[in-house]
């Protein structure tokens, strides 16, 4: 029997797991809750938002549903997974017990130092005297990092004692994100890059490395967004760096969530530094990345349908991590279920068209054109990050609007293919950084 799926989220993200999910044979639908104008044309989008748990599982159970994706942290944190598995019904996701280790910044810091994975030095504050008498104390730029979800804003690199005050006082006085705490940590320097897996308990299965561009403005010049684009391989990763990243930071962080009994059952993100001292963690997450799930699933050629099914499947104590449960009840090792992942060699590089003043205030409803012209070179992506259709026309609907992604034999020419294909796309209201790859092209 071909397999129903529910996607939740609505970005590029989700339109990326979207797409590989299609290419599936075992899947014989998709919905997506919300999904969007792009998602649209491969599932059937639902009008659910992602943190509505009750909503979706109800819509689960009357689908029948056969498994459910999840996408964004909002839904992960808000315990959706927790739900729908005391639904008994089949999830890829964390717990809200195991989002902590990006919900959390604390408590990703307090794990790593517990089970030696390499990180910059910390301490944590609830006070507002103490954390600018520390911060004052030690060396700029300070690096400040409000302890909870601050939607990406929580974060500031302070260069001197002015700005760290002022960051500080919001945080700490003001509680601008809220009431929590701050945690204060050494400044690391050199490329960051994103390290991926699918995650079941102790099992570490690694996607392709991929970089993230964060600054809005070419030169990696402006401020913080989503990411501006992003690729897959790196070539600056050495083999050995790479074997590093994996057993002294991924599978190290797997094996502790499931010593602290919050084991992991979806994707880790390690957002890591290859610094002067070797490679160090600067956040996780637990989920997909965005924009780097867009250059990385493309290049899956494994069906994803039995990659999410063999994480999923099974309960989730301590005892079934050792062997996952199968449908009739018996006991199969996690291994056994998950297949073999096997990736194309192709490189894959994408631009995101962000609308203008992203990630500052915008405004909506442009009409875009050329997508169709833009796609009719195969080796060419374009996921939808923010769009609505209206009247037969996409319009933009959001910050980040499109990410178009090439593939080609290297990343020079996935970047020129995407490239071309941006230049096809036209819109009055859009703006991207033509240098993705700087760093390596
Ligand atoms: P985070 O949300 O923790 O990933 O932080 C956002 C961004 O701030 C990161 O992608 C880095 O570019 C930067 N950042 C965070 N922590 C550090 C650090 N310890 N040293 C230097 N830059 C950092
Ligand atoms: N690309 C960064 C993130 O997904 O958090």
């Amino acid at each position: 029997m071909k397999k129903k799926v529910l996607v939740v989220g609505g970005g590029g993200r989700c339109h990326a797991i979207v797409d590989t999910l299609s290419r599936s044979p075992q899947v014989a639908k998709i919905w997506c809750a919300p999904g969007n104008a792009g998602i649209a044309a491969q599932a059937e989008c639902v009008p659910l938002k992602d943190t509505d748990v009750s909503g979706l599982l109800s819509f689960a159970k009357e689908q029948g549903i056969d498994l459910t994706v999840v996408g964004p942290e909002a839904a992960l944190s808000v315990g959706i997974v927790d739900a729908f598995r005391a639904a008994g019904l089949a999830i890829f996701g964390h717990t809200q017990a195991a989002t902590r280790i990006e919900s959390s910044k604390e408590f990703a810091k307090i794990l790593m130092e517990k089970y030696g994975i390499p990180t910059a030095d910390y301490r944590s504050f609830s006070d507002f005297q103490e954390a600018l008498d520390y911060v004052n104390a030690r060396p700029f730029p300070a690096v400040l990092k409000y302890d909870g979800l601050a939607a990406g804003k929580g974060v500031v690199i302070a260069a001197n004692p002015q700005e760290a005050e002022a960051a500080l006082r919001s945080m700490l006085l003001d509680e601008a994100f809220g009431k929590g705490r701050v945690v204060v940590e050494d400044h690391l320097t050199g490329p960051e890059f994103s390290f991926m897996a699918f995650v079941d308990g102790e099992r570490v299965y690694p996607m392709p490395l991929s970089q993230d561009h964060k600054r809005a403005f070419e030169g990696d010049k402006g401020p913080n967004t989503g990411g501006m684009g992003a690729y897959s391989p790196l070539p600056f990763i050495t083999d050995e760096d790479y074997e590093y990243a994996l057993e002294k930071i991924m599978k190290p962080v797997a094996a502790g969530m499931v010593a602290e009994g919050c084991p992991f059952k979806g994707v880790l993100y390690g957002g890591l530094m290859k610094t002067p001292q070797g490679i160090k963690v600067v956040e996780f997450n637990c989920r997909f990345g965005d924009p780097e799930t867009e250059v990385v699933l493309p290049r899956l050629k494994t069906d994803i349908y039995e990659v999410f099914s063999a994480v999923a499947e099974g309960g989730t104590s301590l005892e079934a991590l050792e062997g996952t449960i199968d449908r009739e009840g018996k006991v199969v090792p996690a291994s056994e279920l998950m297949p073999e992942l096997e990736w194309s060699d192709e490189a894959t590089l994408g631009f995101v068209l962000a609308s203008r003043g992203y990630p500052g205030s915008y405004s909506k409803g442009f009409e875009i054109s050329g997508l169709e012209d833009a796609l009719e070179e195969p080796s060419i992506r374009i996921y939808h990050m923010g769009t609505k259709a209206e009247s037969g026309q996409i319009l933009t609907a959001g910050g980040r609007v499109l990410m178009v992604v090439g593939s080609g034999k290297d990343l020079r020419e996935a970047r020129d293919k995407a490239l071309a294909a941006v230049r096809k796309i036209h819109c009055d209201n859009l703006f991207f950084r033509t240098d993705i790859g700087h760093w390596v092209l």
